[in-house]
């Protein structure tokens, strides 16, 4: 059995179709979807554009990474609210911002394994549906006057209450482990690493640059779906609505921080926005992308997690991950043809890009005798990244791989590496192939 110049084991899985929805702003056009439905849509319109027969899936793995209580299996749901048989099965999948990196692996493995021909992998994020909690005290008192056996038990139940156990209780983007946001974790990393707001705000210039320019070549115009908005209906998303085709230097330089409003360098311009979105692809065996007729967009070759303390630099996995994916594919930084980093903010990117060039990180931190190396900037997040185009969290991975290979396809590269950081220390990093010419 053909296993191309794949360095892993079992079949080699191939990508050979990837779409995602307008990526918009939270609380914006698609704050009546929630992400089931955002999933759902886009699930039905990549099937439906594959041309590959709803009956020939045989799974799929998809993600959320701020579930909502109402839905528990989201990957499950999709299936049922879509064109593919119910016999499709399906699991949930969440590894914070990896997520649909983890749900094109996981489909990847069981290609390889010979446990599935035909799945779908993806995510969707609706932080405008984000829940909302009760506070401790009055989910407790709740319970127990649900409980009460007359009406008196049950007004007893609220009497302890004081008015601050009556606000609401929004999700934390907060590490457990620090307690600082995101935000604050990324504030802490650029002044760690010495990443001026200078240097942030050009990165962040560049990927609404670059994203607005793909844009308007119409690099995106297949790879991203029209939704039609409710409640009307009559309102399409076609685009995303986060990047600036007039985004200036200036404009960026003028904005507050937020996270440390007084020494702070992140803003709203050089960070990752809360957005809502869906993303998926799809994997099949070779032996079925034959049989069935499929031009691969490309090959996932070779993957790796990784992890650090989170009271360390809480973005820098990719430093981490990236080395070993590299190690797994047999290649190393010079081949690849493209670069794709998540770009949650300016400042977490310079900082894992620092990493990769560094000795001392090498020598110290990955026990290794060489960095990895410096990243071209002209092979690196060449039509944009989360910055510009916005980041549904479980959507993310799976936009960054559609949009990398039709990339690589334009460009007739060959490899590229993506990488993304997330919650929990975590990084992940995955080395693709290109469909052979
Ligand atoms: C940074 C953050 C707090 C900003 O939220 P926000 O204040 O709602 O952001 P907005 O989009 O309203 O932008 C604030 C202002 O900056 C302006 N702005 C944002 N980007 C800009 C740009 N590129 N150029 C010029 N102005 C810009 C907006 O127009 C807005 O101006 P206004 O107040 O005059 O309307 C929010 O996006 C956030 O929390 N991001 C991080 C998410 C995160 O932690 N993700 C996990 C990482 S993996």
């Amino acid at each position: 059995m053909s296993n191309g110049n794949q360095t892993r084991p079992g079949r080699r899985a191939a990508i050979v179709a990837g779409l995602r929805t307008p990526f918009l702003k939270a609380g914006g056009a698609f704050r009546d979807l929630s992400a089931v439905d955002l999933g759902a849509l886009l699930v039905n319109e990549l099937v439906a554009r594959s041309g590959v027969d709803p009956s020939e899936f045989d799974s799929v793995v998809f993600g959320q990474v701020v579930p909502s209580p109402l839905v528990s299996l989201i990957a499950r749901e999709v299936v049922l609210r879509t064109a593919l048989p119910r016999s499709v099965q399906a699991h949930t999948v969440s590894r914070a911002c990896a997520t649909s990196i983890q749900a094109a692996t996981d489909a990847a493995d069981q290609i390889a394994l010979g446990h599935s021909d035909c799945a779908v992998a993806g995510g969707a994020e609706s932080l405008s549906d984000a829940p909302i909690f009760a506070s401790r005290h009055l989910a407790q008192a709740l319970v127990s006057a649900s409980r009460g056996k007359t009406l008196a038990d049950k007004v007893k139940a609220f009497a302890h209450l004081g008015a601050r156990d009556l606000q609401p209780v929004p999700p934390a983007l907060k590490e457990p482990t620090t307690g600082l946001t995101m935000g604050e974790s990324a504030e802490k990393m650029a002044q760690v690493n010495g990443v001026a707001r200078e240097a942030q705000d050009a990165f962040a210039y560049q990927s609404h640059r670059r994203a607005a320019d793909a844009w308007a070549s119409g690099k995106f115009d297949d790879e991203v779906m029209h939704v039609p908005v409710p409640p009307g209906y009559e309102r399409v998303a076609a685009r995303d609505d986060v990047v600036r085709d007039d985004a200036t230097p200036a404009a960026l330089a003028a904005l507050k921080p937020v996270f440390d409003k007084r020494h702070g360098t992140i803003t709203a311009g050089n960070a990752s926005p809360l957005t809502d979105g869906a993303a998926a692809l799809i994997l099949v065996s070779e032996e079925k992308a034959r049989a069935l007729g499929l031009s691969p967009l490309g090959y996932l070759r070779a993957y790796a997690y990784a992890a650090l303390d989170p009271r360390d630099q809480l973005l820098m996995g990719p430093a981490f991950a990236a080395p070993v994916a590299l190690d797994r594919a047999g290649l190393s930084l010079p081949d690849m043809d493209l670069v794709d980093m998540h770009e949650a903010f300016a400042a977490q990117v310079l900082s894992n890009l620092q990493a990769f060039a560094s000795r001392k990180f090498a020598e110290e931190r990955l026990g290794r005798p060489r960095p990895l190396g410096e990243v071209d900037p002209a092979r690196l997040n060449v039509n944009g990244g989360s910055i510009a185009l916005g980041h549904p969290f479980a959507a993310t991975g799976a936009r960054m791989i559609t949009q990398t290979l039709r990339e690589l396809k334009r460009r007739g590269g060959a490899h590229a590496l993506l990488t993304v950081c997330a919650a929990g220390a975590l990084g992940a990093a995955v080395v693709l192939d290109a469909a052979e010419a």
